[in-house]
């Protein structure tokens, strides 16, 4: 269900750090950015992060430091993690599926990267419904942000390609939010988790 009022960009704000206040353990946030995530975190998660953008990565760095988290974050795009397998208790990443080259090569790394049953967090701006306008101004969008804003594509059905991916979800919201000046824009929360042993 998507939420029927479009909600303000404080509300998304406060779901997003309610869904990454409950990762625990080794968690890997991908496309991390500056870090602007931080805050939301248990005090006790063993953070790694990975961000590709060097100027991105060194801001992500300085403030990883502040927040007393140890490891150096990876310079590495999500479809290639250099981690091994079943190493990440949880990956997390907002507003990176958007931007990532392919998503499914990603989100097959993030099942190789994470342990049986482990715990995945994505927020992002997703697709809105096939045959309403808004799609029709996605479509048009995307070329320009992708060549312009960090790879951003405004039209990809994200939610279908965790589930293809293997991921099952657990807390799974489909919210609006308000947006100028084209109107609201679709924006899926996503909680699920890799398939357990007795799954794969
Ligand atoms: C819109 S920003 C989001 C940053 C941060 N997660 C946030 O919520 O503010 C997208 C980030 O994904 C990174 N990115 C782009 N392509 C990527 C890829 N293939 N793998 C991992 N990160 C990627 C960009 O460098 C950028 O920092």
């Amino acid at each position: 269900m998507t939420s029927a009022r479009p909600v303000d960009r404080d509300a998304i704000d406060d779901l997003e750090r309610e869904l990454l206040g409950r990762v625990r353990g080794r968690v890997l946030e991908i496309g991390a950015g500056e870090g602007e995530n931080f805050g939301a975190f248990d005090l006790d998660v063993e953070w790694i992060g990975l961000e590709p953008d060097a100027d991105r990565r060194a801001e992500l760095a300085t403030r990883a430091r502040e927040w007393r988290h140890t490891a150096e974050p990876l310079g590495a795009v999500a479809e290639a993690i250099p981690l091994p397998d079943h190493s990440v208790d949880a990956v997390v990443g907002t507003y990176v599926l958007c931007s990532v080259a392919d998503q499914a090569a990603a989100l097959a790394e993030v099942r190789r990267v994470l342990v049986p049953g482990g715990l995945v967090v994505f927020v992002d701006h997703v697709a809105a419904p096939p045959r309403t306008l808004k799609r029709a101004v996605q479509r048009v969008a995307t070329p320009i942000s992708k060549r312009w804003c960090h790879g951003c594509h405004w039209d990809r059905e994200t939610e279908r390609a965790l589930l293809d991916a293997g991921f099952i979800g657990t807390d799974v919201r489909r919210m609006r939010a308000k947006s100028l000046p084209f109107g609201p824009v679709p924006i899926l929360m996503f909680e699920g988790r890799a398939p357990d042993r007795t799954t794969t």
